[in-house]
């Protein structure tokens, strides 16, 4: 995740890909390095990344794993530049269109800089960092449906910031149903970056 002190602020609420001077896809930073160090070892079957942006995490763990990988993003201009990197990349709110067991892996480095409804900035870079006042605005949705679209012994590599509450976030895992193990860690000034690799509880 990028710095939050030197995020893009804009108070416009025009369609945000209209506006050609700000970014409208997240870069890959250091959480999606580390997403993707965790994937290449863990990720098998079929893969889904939910909030895939530039596709760069799933294009590597297709080419380093030789798997199957769909990408999924609400931004549509994310989505256009997945699938101009050969991803295969749809345009979806989290898991809402996927259907039941359909995934063996699921990786997602969500949004999750906590962020003050008066400073929402309201363009897709908002979008894709902006977690709500708690950073966990996408992660709870996410955790609480991510069983359903997941088979039997599949696997979830959740990208954690310490910014979004670590114990938090470990509370909606364990409520959803879900053991959690630790597979990539990495400290930052301002914040440590961990990947837990979730897997039903016995
Ligand atoms: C932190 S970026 C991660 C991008 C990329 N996976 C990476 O690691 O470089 C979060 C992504 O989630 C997407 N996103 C935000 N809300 C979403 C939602 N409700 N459903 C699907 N994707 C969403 C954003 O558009 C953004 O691309």
């Amino acid at each position: 995740m990028i710095d939050p002190d030197r995020g893009p602020s804009s108070d416009s609420d025009h369609d945000p890909g209209l506006d050609r001077e700000q970014p409208t896809v997240y870069r890959p930073a250091e959480d999606s390095a580390l997403l993707v160090e965790a994937a290449t070892e863990t990720a098998h079957g079929r893969v889904l990344e939910v909030g895939t942006g530039s596709g760069w995490v799933a294009e590597r763990i297709a080419d380093e794993r030789g798997l199957r990988v769909i990408g999924s993003d609400r931004n549509p201009h994310a989505a256009a530049e997945a699938r101009g990197r050969g991803v295969e990349a749809v345009v979806a709110d989290l898991l809402d269109p996927f259907r039941a067991d359909a995934f063996d892996t699921v990786c997602f480095n969500p949004p999750y800089l906590p962020t003050d409804p008066d400073n929402e900035w309201g363009d897709w870079m908002e979008r894709a960092l902006s977690g709500g006042e708690s950073g966990r605005a996408l992660i709870e949705p996410f955790v609480a449906d991510v069983g359903r679209v997941l088979a039997p012994y599949g696997v979830v590599l959740l990208l954690v910031s310490s910014l979004a509450g670590y114990d938090a976030v470990l509370d909606l895992i364990e409520t959803a149903g879900f053991d959690a193990e630790v597979v990539r860690e990495e400290s930052f000034p301002f914040e440590t970056l961990s990947v837990l690799a979730l897997r039903r509880a016995e």
